[in-house]
């Protein structure tokens, strides 16, 4: 199958590490400009350095998604680089887990504004130039938390915030071209995970709870935003697509 990618423009927040760095590499692979942004700049320049060694076209930005000067100029760099924005993935975002009684507003907050507040920032900077151009994919990655985790009541309500969010975006954006899509990832090795207290508990959990009977790779999670980003996923919008090898709910 042909995904169309070529010569897109592709914003990845959160792409110096993890899922986001992958799914910028898959994107690069398909032919796309890569424009690859972080909260951590040099990170994000060290990936991108490694993208434009193997061959692709991609820029560095360091950009807080929670600030919208940031955004405007994350948005603005990628117009002046490649001529436009089609892609946009919502990637940034981490855990602060903690008990309802312990859970402090700073961490509430923090959570809830880098992943919802972040997506709604980057998607109103880019939305207008998508439009412009007839042409548009977000794909927000959310997360089998969104059904609710102990110890993360911040994560599971941003989480299944960018549900409704991306439920809204595709009916008002529908008419601009733009598809507007959630994945919804279970458990996938990476930095972010790897760093957690009781890593190998949660790890170990995970697996035995997934019917695949291996745990996600950050791979997982590129090929279906390359899939929802692509040609042949222009008729899904408003879609949440699990990629958690069967697990769900516990
Ligand atoms: N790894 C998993 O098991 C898993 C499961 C479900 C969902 N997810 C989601 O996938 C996404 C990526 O997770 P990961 O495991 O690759 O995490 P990661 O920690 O490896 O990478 C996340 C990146 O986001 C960046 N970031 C954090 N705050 C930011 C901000 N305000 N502005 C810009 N960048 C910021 C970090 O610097 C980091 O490079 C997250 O939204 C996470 O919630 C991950």
């Amino acid at each position: 199958m042909q995904l169309g990618l070529k010569d897109r423009v592709a914003i990845v927040t959160g792409s110096a590490r993890g899922i986001g760095a992958e799914t910028a590499l898959a994107l690069a692979e398909e032919g796309a400009c890569i424009v690859v942004t972080d909260i951590d700049g040099d990170a994000a320049a060290a990936h991108c350095a490694a993208l434009q060694g193997a061959g692709h076209r991609a820029i560095a930005v360091a950009a807080d998604v929670t600030r919208q000067a940031d955004v405007e100029r994350l948005a603005q760099a990628a117009v002046a680089a490649f001529g436009g924005v089609h892609v946009l993935v919502n990637n940034a975002g981490f855990v602060r887990d903690a008990r309802l009684t312990r859970l402090s507003e700073a961490d509430w907050d923090a959570v809830v504004d880098t992943v919802l507040k972040g997506a709604f920032l980057c998607t109103q900077a880019v939305a207008p130039r998508m439009a412009a151009a007839k042409w548009g994919r977000v794909v927000n990655i959310s997360s089998r938390a969104h059904l609710g985790n102990p110890g993360q009541a911040n994560y599971s309500a941003a989480k299944a915030g960018l549900l409704g969010f991306s439920a809204a975006l595709a009916l008002e954006l529908g008419r601009d071209g733009i598809t507007v899509n959630t994945i919804a990832p279970g458990f996938i090795e990476t930095d972010g995970v790897r760093k957690l207290p009781h890593y190998a508990k949660i790890r170990d959990n995970a697996l035995a709870r997934t019917p695949i009977g291996r745990l996600g790779v950050p791979r997982d999670i590129a090929a279906a935003v390359c899939f929802l980003a692509s040609e042949a996923a222009g008729y899904i919008t408003g879609a949440t697509l699990h990629v958690t090898g069967g697990r769900y709910a516990t």
